[in-house]
């Protein structure tokens, strides 16, 4: 593996390019602040991502930056616009633009692979069902999954087929920007692997933008374009993976230089 990977050839940093756009956000539970003054630039046609220690929030601010999380302050612009002022139509049209793969998976046990992927069509386009079974079949092949495992219930499923069933609806409605969260998580190595080089080959294909949150130091190195890390409420560093190496805060460097961040460092030495 090496660190510089093939696509994601130029940054892609022109103001133009601003995909999300977080700005002093601030997210509490009761006393408790997650976000405190967070900001953060997602640029159009890049893997960002997006890493911290457990707890520190990075599923509170994905689920911010989709809407399912109350904000107290701050604002987040996406596509250009500020989602909540945004009135709800048009809200509505702006989420059908992004695909989400929540932590641990969470398809519906209770339906067929083909029917999980059907699900974002048949809640917001008026399609016939044959067309939704081209369109799911078209998605299962995908993200590499054999036709038969459409008709297959998620518990029939191995973990990294979940994964993979999961990443097929969120690309249901052929969004720009996938928000993937520890989409690598329990899977074995080799699993983790196929599945990053799936998400590498699927946004240069597709031209996505991803936002992913991970602890995976293989995806950060095969598949990260930039690195944001989310520390005690702000994002402390962000930029190439060559950065946040150098970075001197405490969280990082025992992230980056601990034990199972040596191999990186060890191969990012020369
Ligand atoms: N709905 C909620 N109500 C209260 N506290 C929450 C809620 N969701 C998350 N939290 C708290 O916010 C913090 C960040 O959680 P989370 O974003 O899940 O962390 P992680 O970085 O591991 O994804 C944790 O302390 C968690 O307990
Ligand atoms: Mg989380």
């Amino acid at each position: 593996m090496t660190l510089h990977h093939e696509h994601g050839s130029a940054p892609r940093q022109s103001p133009g390019d601003v995909v999300i756009s977080v700005r002093d956000l601030v997210v509490g539970f009761g006393e408790k602040l997650v976000m405190n003054g967070l900001n953060l630039d997602v640029y159009r046609g890049e893997v960002l991502g997006f890493v911290g220690g457990s707890g520190q929030g990075k599923s509170v601010l994905t689920r911010a930056i989709l809407g399912l999380v109350p904000t107290r302050a701050g604002s987040i612009r996406i596509f250009g616009h500020e989602r909540d002022k945004l009135p709800s139509k048009e809200r509505k049209a702006l989420e059908q633009r992004w695909g989400v793969l929540f932590q641990n998976g969470a398809l519906f046990s209770g339906l067929t692979v083909k029917q999980n992927i059907q699900m974002p069509m048949r809640e917001t386009r008026d399609l016939s069902q044959k067309l939704m079974d081209e369109l799911a079949m078209l998605k299962i092949e995908l993200v590499g999954l054999k036709p038969d495992a459409a008709d297959k219930f998620p518990s029939e499923l191995s973990g990294g087929m979940v994964k993979r069933a999961a990443l097929a609806r969120a690309l249901a409605l052929d969004p720009e920007l996938v928000f993937l969260d520890e989409p690598t998580s329990g899977l074995d190595p080799i699993g983790a692997a196929e599945f990053d080089e799936l998400i590498g080959t699927l946004q240069e294909t597709l031209g996505l933008t991803v936002f992913m949150v991970t602890h995976d130091l293989d995806s950060l190195y095969s598949i990260c374009d930039r690195i944001a890390a989310l520390a005690d409420g702000k994002v402390i560093a962000e930029g190439p993976l060559e950065t946040l190496l150098r970075s001197d805060h405490p969280w990082l460097r025992a992230y980056f230089h601990g034990v199972r961040g040596g191999r990186l460092a060890a191969a990012t030495a020369d």
